[in-house]
């Protein structure tokens, strides 16, 4: 059941109408599918029913609320990059024992409050943070469970700022250093060694760089029991692509059977952090259009969304799906070529280029794929209120998150006074 389909020319989300939902909420808005993330969710889920697994859905993805707390509700565990998500991740209802916490930067203050609440699993990222992470648990009276996040240099062959897993990234531990490392680490009177971690790049669409990385992290692994170091999971990191203009990612069942065949009968919990596989296709952006400006060189539908909302087309090039709300069943024109850009003040201020719609003022538009790193990615560049965020779950929808004011924005300000 695809989450955003069209019936009668009009664009719904799940049941819900979207033109009548914008005259509601007002624009620009996210608007989720609770059954895509749902059906996201399990698909990961049941294709790893023939071995022990958690699905740890990365946090930074798409962190409302609403959205975790479906997700926790499904039995799922998380990733988290931030004390701040540790706090989202708890207030949605979620326990502590199925977090893992990644990230190169954890602060002392965010190490002590996982330590707190007792998550999974600390995904260390170098020698330092080891050191860092043994002293503050020690000094809570505390042993910190533990993973190295493991460099097994292959080329993820994808955005060079999304790829992780090359020596060159700023992540985690090369895979030659490992086996020293997991020594030390076994030294410490505060750790405990708990698994091994690995993450090697987002939207990745060849089955073969997870392939090869998964048979360098079980070699590793190999080594790491002749040291006589005990795991418990191996976590293989996220990174599945999603389809956002004609690329073919793998099924999420192709991609786990991948990891299956070569896990054979392993003791370990696979652990995944899927971000993107779960959210992209279940959210939208709504975003009406102001104007119509018909340039010498160029058209442009000048949209109520801006890269202050969605910054990836800005930010990476990324390309998604643009396509009008309402679809007339006779057009009385032929489609003209827009670039579809924002009210912010850049040149980069764009949404999707050379794009053939027929629109008119005040038609509304949906970004598509803009579920994951849509929201969670906006900021208040141009004093503009970040977006609305509404939840859809047949004809029933929520706002899960209402629109900022400026009021907001500067509440948290000051007026100089020195
Ligand atoms: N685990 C770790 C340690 C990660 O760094 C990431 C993503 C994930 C899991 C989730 O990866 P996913 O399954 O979503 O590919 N803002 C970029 C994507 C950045 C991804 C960063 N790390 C974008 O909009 O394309």
């Amino acid at each position: 059941n695809a989450p955003f389909s069209y019936q009668n020319g009009m664009l719904h989300a799940e049941a819900v109408n979207l033109e009548h939902l914008a005259d509601q909420v007002g624009t620009p808005c996210f608007v989720y599918s609770k059954q895509r993330l749902q059906d996201n969710w399990w698909a990961f889920d049941r294709a790893l029913q023939p071995i022990p697994h958690l699905i740890c859905y990365a946090v930074k993805a798409n962190s409302n609320i609403a959205v975790l707390s479906i997700l926790a509700q499904l039995g799922s565990g998380f990733d988290i990059v931030s004390g701040g998500e540790l706090t989202r991740v708890l207030t949605a209802g979620a326990p502590a024992n199925k977090i893992v916490f990644s990230g190169v930067g954890k602060s002392i203050a965010e190490m002590k409050q996982a330590l707190e609440a007792n998550i999974l699993c600390f995904n260390v990222e170098s020698e330092a943070e080891l050191t860092r992470l043994n002293q503050v648990a020690g000094e809570m009276g505390l042993k910190a469970r533990i993973s190295l996040r493991v460099n097994p240099d292959v080329d993820a062959r994808t955005h060079p700022y999304i790829s992780t897993g090359l020596k060159q990234n700023k992540f985690g531990i090369a895979i030659t250093e490992a086996p020293s490392l997991y020594a030390k680490a076994q030294q410490l009177p505060h750790l405990e060694i708990t698994g091994v971690d690995c993450h090697i790049g987002s939207q990745l669409l060849d089955l073969a760089p997870f392939a090869d990385a998964l048979q360098r992290i079980l070699q590793l692994v190999k080594q790491l029991e002749q040291q006589k170091i005990q795991l418990h999971h191996i976590d293989f990191g996220g990174g599945l692509g999603v389809r956002y203009r004609e690329e073919e990612p793998p099924e999420i069942v192709d991609y786990a059977n991948v990891l299956l065949e070569q896990w054979q009968n392993l003791p370990y919990t696979l652990l995944l952090e899927p971000g993107r596989a779960i959210a992209a296709d279940a959210g939208i952006l709504l975003t009406r259009v102001e104007f119509l400006k018909n340039g010498e060189a160029k058209n442009f539908a000048i949209v109520d969304a801006a890269m202050n909302d969605l910054i990836r087309p800005a930010l990476y090039g990324a390309w998604q799906r643009i396509e009008p709300v309402f679809v007339a069943d006779t057009p009385s024109a032929d489609p003209l070529c827009y670039d579809i850009v924002g009210p912010v003040c850049e040149t980069g201020d764009f949404l999707g280029k050379d794009r053939y719609l027929r629109v008119n003022e005040g038609d509304l538009l949906a970004v598509h794929q803009a579920g994951a790193y849509g929201f969670a990615m906006s900021s208040n560049y141009n004093t503009r209120g970040r977006a609305a965020e509404i939840l859809v779950s047949g004809h029933q929808w929520q706002c899960v998150r209402r629109r900022e004011t400026v009021e907001d924005l500067l509440a948290l300000e000051s007026i100089a006074t020195i």
